[in-house]
């Protein structure tokens, strides 16, 4: 890892496109994905959504946030008036880390070792992008982008991440909202809408 962080430095990307055409080249840290995971959006979107890693369907589609996860995103940006194609997608990490189990491949949360790795890629695209506000997409995007483990009931809402050029707001993962008993998930998911919208105005 020294050397292809030393190797990654040597090689300033000039534009969101070297950078990109970079990670696509790069070796995933733990081997078995299809292929990279790039972010998605305009150059200049307002907001940034930084989620945790691909899934089966992104690491087979090679499209972030188009899996179940996804597609609940995908909504609750629809029903909070945002629309996603105007907005800049990414994840943390950019190769889906997995466990065989039968035919199915289980999404393994990434280590801190391995977020810090990718750190390196997603400071730069959101240099290039420049939105005015990042939102952190549950803890592994909030670890990522402050560099710390941000505990994410407490932390939830406005956020700071260091010395940036954008501000930063900290929700939960459409994952989680997933994972929830059919009781629980209505409110959290109006929750989650609320914290959507705040984060949209905060960008405006
Ligand atoms: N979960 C994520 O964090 N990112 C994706 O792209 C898909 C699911």
């Amino acid at each position: 890892p020294a050397r292809a962080l030393a190797a990654m430095a040597a090689q300033e990307p000039a534009s969101l496109a070297a950078l990109n055409a970079i990670i696509r080249a790069s070796e995933p840290l733990v081997p078995g994905a299809t292929q990279a995971v790039l972010g998605e959006g305009p150059l200049g979107a307002a907001l940034a959504f930084v989620g945790e890693q691909p899934g089966d369907q992104e690491d087979l589609q090679g499209r972030p946030f188009v899996g179940p996860a996804g597609q609940l995103l995908s909504r609750a940006l629809r029903e909070a008036g945002i629309d996603r194609d105007r907005a800049y997608l990414t994840n943390a990490v950019k190769h889906f880390k997995f466990e065989v189990r039968g035919k199915r491949r289980l999404h393994r949360t990434p280590t801190a070792g391995e977020v810090a790795h990718y750190r390196w890629w997603l400071e730069r695209e959101l240099a290039f992008v420049a939105p005015r506000v990042v939102v952190a997409l549950g803890a592994t995007a909030a670890l990522a982008l402050s560099g710390r483990p941000v505990p994410i009931t407490r932390a939830r809402g406005p956020a700071s991440f260091g010395d940036r050029p954008y501000r930063g707001f900290i929700t939960v993962h459409p994952s989680y909202l997933l994972r929830l008993p059919d009781e629980a998930r209505s409110e959290a998911y109006a929750g989650f809408l609320d914290d959507l919208r705040r984060a949209a105005v905060s960008a405006a």
